[in-house]
């Protein structure tokens, strides 16, 4: 059995490089001495994601008796259970009928109508890093984190002014989920109490245009979401529709950053931000590893036999860069086919990969135009990488934003040259 090496945060690559040399399914301790399957090959990964005897059902025996072990921990809130009905944690049929109640609140028309809201946050938060005319700026603290917090404070029609609070009960739900389940659980009672008290509101004070008001209406042939399902979606989408987009967002600067001439050419070519932000994705994407799954039953996974109730996780960072699938996967290249799996795959696809990208989008070519002569503001060995397993992102980004005018349009810009990428995500 494999430890997760110390330097795993940091540099999971590597890991996860000499994992699959050795095959595509390995037995891992983790930091608080439970043990799982972590999955690290493309081919296993979405075999996993849609094998039917891979469960996630925490509200069943065998499901929790696997989280039972992966939490190290006996105590279950009743607060707690109530923020387990999402999405994420139904298997069939009741996840189809989850997803059809919530799927509508996402499509894709609605999702592009969010598009002049997102440039106006975008460009409040930058014309308020402008004014402040600081020297060095945490982009991570100024802008990749209040942005796609305040969009889905707004789209779920919470007030804006509890976003800090979010941050907080969702950093801890994220974080701390392998090393301390007190404050893990903590964090959920207190957003579940919170989600449970603006259900009420929008009951007796009216329904609104958002989230939550809708998912209160849906039906579907007469089928409702009950109060406990509601409250998990909520609380699924706040932490699911922010945390990963924080770091899409970082995670892009950062590349960008550490090859200036790729981000000045994003100035003057603002449509090249969608096979970026792919290639992103893939490369040091915001998801590490996929959340946690069990076996329903013994399986068979490239060659090695898992009994049934076992811990599976699936690493998508390592699966993005199996080298049976893509060429030189250590290499930064916007031009290869999008055939990442950093939204997960099968049915548990994410559902707002479509706004993520959009925020992603607008974010980059706001920053670019705004802030043409942006730079790193520290040595890169001097980044920290958050200690979550879940979430691949840096702890802080310190920029210089660097003033001065943009340049003219149309005026030359030097080639991509050589990068240092690879020093990131190695
Ligand atoms: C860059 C940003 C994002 C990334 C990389 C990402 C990634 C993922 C991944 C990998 C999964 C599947 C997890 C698994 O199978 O264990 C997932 C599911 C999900 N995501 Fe996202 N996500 C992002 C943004 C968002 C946003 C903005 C929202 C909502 C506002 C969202 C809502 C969801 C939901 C509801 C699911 C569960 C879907 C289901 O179980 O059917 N995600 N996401």
């Amino acid at each position: 059995m494999r430890q997760l090496p110390a330097e795993f945060f940091s540099t999971p690559y590597r890991f996860y490089r000499e994992l699959r040399s050795a095959g595509p399914v390995h037995r891992i301790g983790l930091p608080n001495g439970v043990r799982a399957w972590l999955v690290v090959d493309y081919d296993a990964a979405k075999e996993v994601l849609r094998h039917p005897d891979i469960r996630k059902d925490p509200n069943t025996a065998a499901g929790a008796e696997a989280r039972h072990a992966a939490s190290g921990d006996s105590g279950v809130t009743s607060a707690n259970r109530r923020s387990s009905y999402h999405l994420l944690n139904a298997d069939p049929p009741r996840h189809a009928r989850l997803r059809k109640l919530v799927a509508p609140a996402f499509a894709p028309a609605r999702m592009a109508a969010l598009e002049s809201r997102v440039v106006s946050i975008a460009d409040e938060l930058l014309d308020r890093i402008a004014a402040a005319g600081a020297a060095r700026v945490d982009l991570l603290e100024e802008y990749a984190f209040p942005l796609p917090i305040t969009v889905i404070c707004e789209l779920l029609g919470v007030p804006v002014e509890d976003r800090e609070q979010f941050r907080d009960w969702s950093t801890a739900v994220v974080d701390v989920s392998m090393s301390e389940p007190g404050a893990m659980r903590a964090a959920t009672d207190a957003l579940v109490e919170y989600f449970d008290r603006l259900v009420a509101l929008r009951r007796t004070r009216g329904l609104g245009d958002d989230l939550i008001s809708h998912m209160l209406t849906a039906s579907e042939d007469g089928d409702r979401l009950s109060r406990d399902e509601l409250i998990s979606m909520a609380f699924l989408i706040l932490v699911a529709g922010h945390e990963t987009t924080v770091n899409l967002i970082g995670n892009t600067v950062l590349t960008l950053l550490t090859d200036p001439p790729r981000y000045r050419a994003l100035a003057e070519d603002p449509d090249s931000v969608t096979p970026l932000i792919e290639e992103v994705l893939r490369h040091n994407g915001p998801v590490n590893i996929a959340t946690l799954r069990y076996t329903g039953a013994p399986i068979t996974l490239g060659g090695t036999e898992i009994p049934a109730g076992e811990l599976v996780l699936v690493a998508l960072g390592s699966a993005n860069r199996d080298e049976r699938h893509f060429t030189e996967p250590t290499a930064f290249d916007p031009g290869r086919p999008a055939n990442h799996i950093a939204f997960g795959h099968g049915i548990h696809y994410c559902l707002g990969a479509g706004l993520a990208r959009l925020e992603a989008r607008i974010a980059l070519t706001r920053l670019v135009a705004r802030f043409p002569g942006l730079r790193l503001a520290v040595d890169m060995d001097e980044l920290r990488w958050r200690e979550s397993i879940l979430i691949r992102g840096l702890l802080e980004l310190p920029v210089d934003p660097g003033a001065g005018p943009a340049r003219p349009p149309g005026a030359p810009v030097a080639s991509t040259g050589t990068h240092v990428l690879n020093r990131i995500a190695d």
